[in-house]
């Protein structure tokens, strides 16, 4: 009852938000369902939304956002004009690693809501042609997994080979030198069957023997689970450590220590083994076993590109490689922002790339790009990356607002554990994933509760969806503006990409072309603080006439394209013929 009325509040409260007059006209998301062909499937074409749910937006006032909020802000995301969220694990968990830690597959966690909750969230999608993308945690689960349970209760149990379990080298010695993501060894003695067990990340998410044909079994059929129920596709995490050298050879240890205190470690034998590619094949077919085009999304953070190009399965794996190589240049370089671009063009064979700067799991980039004075404007140009090349986008909720990443002040305020094993060095990822800032209200609008699971930032009474919104010049409105003009001209939707000016140190320029129409952009952005000119002869592209109109920043008349001034870290968005 209380959800209830709670609800209908949210929902007041965010019609009132949003009925401040819209400076930008949106188009809204095209019908695409039934008619879609798999030539041209939806997600080549989507902009991605990812959600923590813990905080979005939190319905019930226990300070944790929940699926009930996300329903009561889906206008909000067919008004930015999202295609797709994907959701972080909402699933029953003990919350070690905030989800990421599964219990039950195939379940919601009540702290989340329930599995009603998740229907009426898929059909209030449905209505807005959004469509939602579930995280699939394929590598390990909690050991709370009532499977796992079974698996520790004896050296017989059926279930002990789904997890990877081996002797010690003697007393007090794990079975070799394997370190885990999140710090020390990646072995836990289990000391009533006086075994090792194997987990690359925390001690309470082991691994799963993926070698195994029941656990194949399960898991795909978790992926039924989800599709039935009306998912659109799935995030796969941590893909490319499903598998683990059989052999158990010693991975080579690298000079130095990391922020936990252990030897840095080449992860040889636990990353990318090839095995993993006769797995992804396997999703694929599940996936592809249901109408719609679901899309299976890799969380694969490739150290090059020859190890993503092998993530781009074309017609047999997955459809979108999240490119960490793009997200983490981590500085304004052009050099380096085009090389990555071009390198993609060169090796993704046909692949659709898949592009996205900030995460749970990353430190904002209003920051992390930011250079402390410019960083709005930085912001643009950022979205203005994100969102005109041919990659399909992934955005952050936030980011559209200019959030920060605001870490924890003392470690006692530190809920990501990596954060505690690591401060000061590491503070962990609380300071990527505080509550969003929808208004100036208690808590940003976030929750009624005395306290949310983390602050509300500071930066919410300037940086919140309410202010922005009814501000022209905002970041939020440089957002709608891109991703409806991506949605709109041919040449952002659909077009051929060519990275120009090879030389140039400052600004990143290509051209976006559409075949079949001709429609044309070229897409500049100054990623210095100086004032930058240039000159554009597009006519190798079949683009004869030396001037433009330029759609932002938005002029009168039109510009020549032969001189050409950029601001600091300006953008410029040109239709050219
Ligand atoms: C992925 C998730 C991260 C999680 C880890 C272990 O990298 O994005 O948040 O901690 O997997 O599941």
């Amino acid at each position: 009852m209380f959800r209830a009325v709670r609800s209908i509040l949210l929902l007041f409260t965010l019609s009132l938000a949003l009925s401040a007059p819209e400076l930008v006209v949106h188009a809204a998301p095209p019908e695409t369902s039934k008619t879609q062909s798999s030539a041209d499937p939806w997600w080549k074409h989507a902009v991605v939304y990812e959600i923590y749910p813990r905080s979005f937006q939190d319905s019930n006032g226990d300070g944790i956002g929940d699926l009930n909020g996300i329903t009561a802000r889906l206008d909000y995301l067919h008004d930015l004009g999202i295609d797709a969220i994907w959701i972080t694990p909402f699933f029953p968990s003990p919350q070690i690693d905030f989800g990421y830690d599964i219990a039950d597959y195939s379940a919601v966690d009540p702290q989340f809501g329930t599995m009603a909750d998740f229907d009426r969230l898929v059909s209030e999608a449905k209505k807005r042609n959004i469509r939602v993308i579930v995280d699939y945690v394929a590598n390990h689960t909690s050991d709370q997994n009532s499977w796992f349970k079974e698996s520790r209760s004896s050296r017989d149990n059926p279930k002990r080979d789904w997890y990877i379990w081996r002797d010690g080298k003697g007393p007090g010695k794990p079975p070799n030198n394997w370190f885990s993501w999140f710090g020390h060894s990646a072995w836990t003695l289990d000391s009533s069957t006086n075994q090792y067990y194997y987990h690359y990340f925390y001690t309470e998410q082991p691994d799963l023997n993926w070698r195994n044909p029941e656990v194949q079994k399960a898991m795909y059929d978790v992926m039924r689970f989800w599709l039935d129920r009306g998912a659109a596709g799935f995030r796969i995490d941590a893909v490319s450590r499903l598998f683990e050298d059989p052999e158990l050879r010693d991975d080579p240890i690298l000079s130095g220590t990391n922020a936990y205190g252990d030897p840095n470690i080449e992860h040889k034998y636990t990353d990318n083994l090839p095995e993993v590619h006769d797995i992804l094949k396997e999703f694929r077919k599940v996936a592809d076993s249901y109408p719609g085009n679901p899309v299976l999304i890799s969380e694969a953070d490739q150290p090059n590109i020859s190890e993503l190009t092998k993530m781009y399965g074309n017609d047999d794996e997955v459809q979108l490689p999240m490119d960490f190589q793009v997200a983490d240049v981590n500085k304004l370089s052009a050099r380096d922002f085009r090389r990555l671009l071009n390198e993609v063009d060169d090796n993704s064979a046909g692949g659709q790339p898949h592009y996205f700067f900030s995460n749970h799991d990353q430190p904002r980039q209003w920051d992390r790009y930011g250079n402390g004075t410019h960083n709005d404007q930085i912001a643009k140009l950022m979205a203005t990356l994100l969102l005109t090349t041919r990659a399909t986008p992934q955005m952050y909720y936030g980011e559209e607002i200019g959030m920060r990443t605001t870490p924890p002040t003392s470690k006692e305020d530190v809920k990501d554990p990596v954060g505690k094993l690591g401060w000061p060095v590491d503070k962990g990822r609380d300071g990527e994933r505080t509550p969003m800032q929808w208004d100036t209200s208690k808590n940003a609008g976030f929750s009624l509760a005395e306290k949310s699971w983390l602050p509300v930032p500071p930066s919410a009474a300037q940086y919140n969806v309410q202010d922005e919104a009814r501000d022209p010049n905002s970041i939020l409105n440089f957002y709608k503006k891109l991703i409806s003009l991506r949605r709109t001209m041919p040449a952002l939707r659909n077009g051929d990409q060519t990275m120009l000016n090879f030389d140039d140190q400052n600004v990143v320029a290509y051209v976006r072309k559409d075949a079949k129409t001709g429609d044309a952009v070229l897409v500049a952005l100054n990623m210095t603080a100086e004032n930058t000119k240039l000159k554009f002869d597009l006519s190798q592209f079949g683009l004869k006439e030396k001037n433009g109109k330029s759609l932002i920043p938005a002029t009168a008349g039109k510009i020549s394209l032969e001189n050409v001034t950029l601001q600091p870290f300006a953008v410029m968005i040109v239709q050219v013929r």
